[in-house]
């Protein structure tokens, strides 16, 4: 059984689609068999595998309403390893076309459970909101990932996600697991990124990861390309992060 891996930080801009495009494509390399689903409408995941974001006519908006099929969604090898289900802004409105739905929390549990144990990880790149799509993420998940950058104001908000995530274990998904944090931009060159992060593991009881991922700009520019790091530049410090939290992911076991 796979493990569904929801990443989530309401804070914008934190680093959950760059962890999201370059864990999975890490996970991958490593011979995992991954599927990542965009539920961003900013469809940022989307367009960093290299993918046209306004000319798709299948993506999770169509799969989420019921107009299409979980096979019709998976855009199969992305890259090696990696399938994708995209997004764009059409998936904006989903949250008021849906607000009168049957259990609304579980659509996309239920849209994917049929190709659930074809992966040996899903993960979901999710808005930095606590909407409706953050909740479907992670009722599907099996664990929430938290990156968290390392600025001055990286602990604001984390105990109103943390209390999100107990509420939706408690009354929606009680599976539902802490995989961690990861902190995100770390600045070698100054000491307030070193401050953030003693100041955060002072503070949280999560796990969190050992591997830090640095501030690289080769990471800032791969979307642009349309490629993860690992294929975009191999042998930056970002790429070699990533490869090491993919480690790190694969060894953490849950029940
Ligand atoms: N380790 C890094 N080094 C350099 N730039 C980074 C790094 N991580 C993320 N960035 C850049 O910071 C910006 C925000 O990152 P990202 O889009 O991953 O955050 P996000 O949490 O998904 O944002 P949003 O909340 O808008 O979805 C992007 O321009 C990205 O390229
Ligand atoms: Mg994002």
């Amino acid at each position: 059984m796979g493990r569904v891996i929801a990443i989530a930080n309401q804070k914008g801009g934190v680093g959950k689609t760059t962890t999201s495009i370059n864990l999975s494509a890490a996970l991958a390399e490593k011979g995992k068999k991954v599927l990542v689903i965009d539920t961003d409408p900013q469809g940022n995941t989307t367009s960093g595998f290299g993918l046209d974001k306004n000319e798709l006519d299948n993506t999770i908006y169509e799969l989420l309403i019921g107009e299409s099929a979980i096979e019709d969604v998976i855009n199969k090898d992305i890259v090696d390893g990696v399938d994708i289900i995209p997004s764009n802004v059409d998936l904006a409105a989903v949250e008021i076309e849906l607000i009168d739905a049957d259990n609304k929390e579980y659509i996309l549990r239920n849209a994917i459970s049929k190709v659930k144990d074809n992966y040996d990880f899903i993960v979901i790149d999710c808005p930095p909101s606590l909407s409706m799509l953050t909740v479907n993420a992670m009722t599907t998940a099996n664990t929430v990932l938290v990156p968290i950058q390392c600025e001055y104001y990286a602990l604001e908000g984390l105990s109103q996600l943390v209390h999100t995530v107990n509420l939706v274990k408690d009354r929606l998904n009680p599976e539902l697991e802490m995989e961690g944090v990861v902190f995100t931009m770390f600045d070698s060159r100054t000491n307030l990124s070193l401050q953030v992060v003693e100041n955060v593991k002072e503070h949280i009881q999560e796990n969190v990861y050992k591997t830090i991922i640095p501030r690289n700009i080769r990471l800032a520019e791969a979307p642009s390309y349309g490629l993860p790091i690992n294929l975009y530049e191999p042998k930056s410090a970002g790429a070699e992060a990533y490869r090491l939290l993919a480690d790190e992911v694969i060894a953490r076991k849950f029940d």
